[in-house]
């Protein structure tokens, strides 16, 4: 029997640069070195993000392969994250990719970055196939998903603003806590009272039906607002240090409600209750939590650890290696888009008795 082709897949569409070497759904060798940098400016700075990505990429590659053990010209395939991101960092990636391609004489496979957060699961969980219910949830998307099959999605809400994990930093500046936000609040809300602080459910009232434009879609920007009138209010009084957990709770519980209402509507909507949380968000251990318990013993949450959940390499190899199979490579002259459209994804309106059909 043929080997499983050898991919070696490149991140570099925010502020992660990693490569990994997959074959046949196997990590050989992963290695993800997070930019410092941004915490100096409390979010990441897109020119010093593409200027680290261009330092560090060579050594980076060059370390996963050692790891594997394999070099560069044992690799079948290479995959790159082509977009959505920021630009200058796509095309670090992608120009590396091309020239080694080149010069190798191997495809490449272009991945859509929130797809390549869909099969971060699978690379430990060999269940997490679909179908599923998946909520994507980053710093620049959230996406509310039927995966019918690998390649075939359905779009059944999403944010009508900011993403989730945007809404997370903009929270963890406000409190003045460190870049990336998402931890660093997950942490903090674990000290404080989350009724202490109650914070508005964004476009989750109960009397909205299926079939309602906003049923599944979600909104974080008003959170935000009303997390920032608080922190005013709050700091004026001088009574913020005493109550920056509790507001850190709040917002925690106003998100994970929200987040995991959708989902669960989503699920009884396709009647399918099989979940999967993907992307930097679905690191958060409240949300995971919350997830399994609406589901019950009847469903199934897939999630992936930490280091997979995040921005990596790995996860683009194992969509590439998908792509691959069906013979999907790159165009030559092929390019970094940073508004990637979703292959694969349906966009038809979410309406009752019409989704999962
Ligand atoms: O997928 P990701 O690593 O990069 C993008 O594609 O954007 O997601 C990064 C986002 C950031 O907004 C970060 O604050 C958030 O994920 N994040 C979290 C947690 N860990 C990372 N948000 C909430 N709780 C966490 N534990
Ligand atoms: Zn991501």
């Amino acid at each position: 029997m043929k080997a499983a082709p050898l991919i070696l897949g490149l991140e570099s569409s925010c502020d992660e640069t990693s490569a990994a070497l997959v074959r046949g759904g196997k990590i050989l060798g992963h290695v993800i070195l997070s930019q410092d940098v941004h915490r100096l400016y409390g979010g990441v700075v897109p020119e010093l993000a593409a200027r680290a990505h261009l330092t560090v990429i060579d050594d980076v590659v060059r370390e996963a392969l050692q790891e594997a053990g394999v070099g560069l010209d044992n690799v079948d395939a290479l995959a790159v994250t082509a977009g959505p991101g920021l630009i200058g960092a796509l095309l670090v990636g992608v120009c590396w990719v091309r020239g080694a391609a080149f010069a190798l004489g191997r495809p490449v496979v272009p991945v859509h970055h929130m797809e390549a957060h869909l099969f971060g699961p699978v690379l430990e969980d060999p269940e997490a196939e679909p179908p599923f219910v998946a909520l994507l949830v980053s710093g620049g998307h959230t996406l509310l998903l039927h995966a019918r099959a690998w390649g075939d999605y359905q779009l059944l809400g999403e944010t009508r603003d900011d993403a989730a994990g945007e809404a997370y930093d903009k929270v963890a500046k406000l409190l003045g806590l460190p870049y990336p936000g998402g931890p660093s609040v997950e942490r903090l809300s674990r000290e404080g009272d989350p009724s202490r602080h109650r914070f508005p459910r964004p476009m989750l009232r109960s009397n909205q039906i299926p079939g309602d434009p906003d049923y599944l879609d979600v909104s974080f920007s008003g959170l935000k607002t009303a997390v920032a009138t608080r922190v005013a209010e709050l700091d004026q009084a001088g009574q913020l240090g005493e109550e920056r957990a509790h507001v850190a709770a709040g917002f925690q519980a106003a998100v994970v409600d929200t987040l995991v209402s959708k989902t669960m509507r989503a699920v009884e909507m396709v009647d399918c209750r099989r979940v999967l949380v993907g992307g930097g968000v679905s690191a958060n251990r409240g949300l995971r939590e919350e997830l399994r318990l609406r589901l019950g013993e009847t469903g199934t949450l897939f999630t992936a650890s930490t280091r997979l959940s995040l921005d990596n390499g790995a996860m683009v190899a194992r969509a590439a290696a998908f792509h691959l199979a069906r013979g999907q490579v790159a165009p030559d002259g092929f390019s970094a888009d940073a508004s990637l459209p979703f292959p694969g994804l349906e966009r038809t309106p979410a309406v009752a008795g019409g989704v999962g059909s």
